[in-house]
């Protein structure tokens, strides 16, 4: 028995050792050119979702998040910051979005995995270690908005995106030329630039 407990000790010690070997003498490739090992992606794949699960499960749904009256704000917003890297209906990616690693997944085959909740967590908090950025400085009332439009995407046609998406463009000059009417008023808590 204690000769089994010294060697697990001694096995414990080595596999510590040759832990701080590969952190500290650059073997570990960090390259974004080299893909992950399968047990890496595993570690690393499990580590995000289980996180995501976790810091989601307080989150408050607001009712009505996904009125239709919120999908204008929403498809503004992912036209706007998401679209370069993460593409959309008849819509590549970015240039930006190729040599990411991990690349940044179709939402539209991504978006199902998740509850809304979860795609909130996502997007006002981000994914460390990846290019997917935190939009915590967009207000709640936005960054909901856009889960809303997130969850359409499986179904949306590239016709109904470019529609959507021509509609607000339209609705971005009459706000040049100061008529608001039929959009919805801006949030009064919505204190970032770009409106
Ligand atoms: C600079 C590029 C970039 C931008 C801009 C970006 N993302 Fe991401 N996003 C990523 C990457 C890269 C990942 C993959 C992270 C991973 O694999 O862990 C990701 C992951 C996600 C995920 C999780 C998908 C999954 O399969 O786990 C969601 C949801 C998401 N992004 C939504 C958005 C939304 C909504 C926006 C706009 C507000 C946005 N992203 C803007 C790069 C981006």
């Amino acid at each position: 028995m204690r000769r089994l407990i010294t060697s697990i000790l001694i096995a414990g010690i080595f596999a510590l050792l040759g832990g701080f070997a590969v952190i500290t003498t650059g073997v570990y490739d960090v390259a974004a050119t080299a893909p992950h090992r399968p047990i890496t992606r595993w570690v690393i794949e499990t580590a995000r979702i289980r996180s995501i699960k976790a810091h989601a499960a307080a989150i408050q749904v607001p009712p009505g998040f996904d009125d239709p009256a919120n999908i204008p704000m929403g498809v503004e917003h992912f036209a706007a910051h998401c679209a370069v890297c993460h593409g959309a209906p008849g819509v590549p990616r970015g240039d930006i979005a190729r040599g990411l690693y991990p690349p940044p997944p179709d939402l539209a085959k991504a978006a199902p995995f998740y509850s809304a909740a979860e795609l909130f967590w996502i997007v006002k908090n981000g994914i460390k270690m990846t290019g997917m950025p935190a939009w915590s400085d967009h207000s709640d009332a936005e960054l909901w908005a856009t889960v809303a439009f997130v969850r359409k995407l499986p179904a949306m046609s590239e016709q109904e995106y470019a529609r959507l998406v021509m509609a607000n463009m339209a609705h971005g000059a009459q706000h040049l030329h100061g008529s608001e009417e039929g959009w919805p008023a801006p949030t009064p808590s919505d204190g970032h630039p770009h409106h």
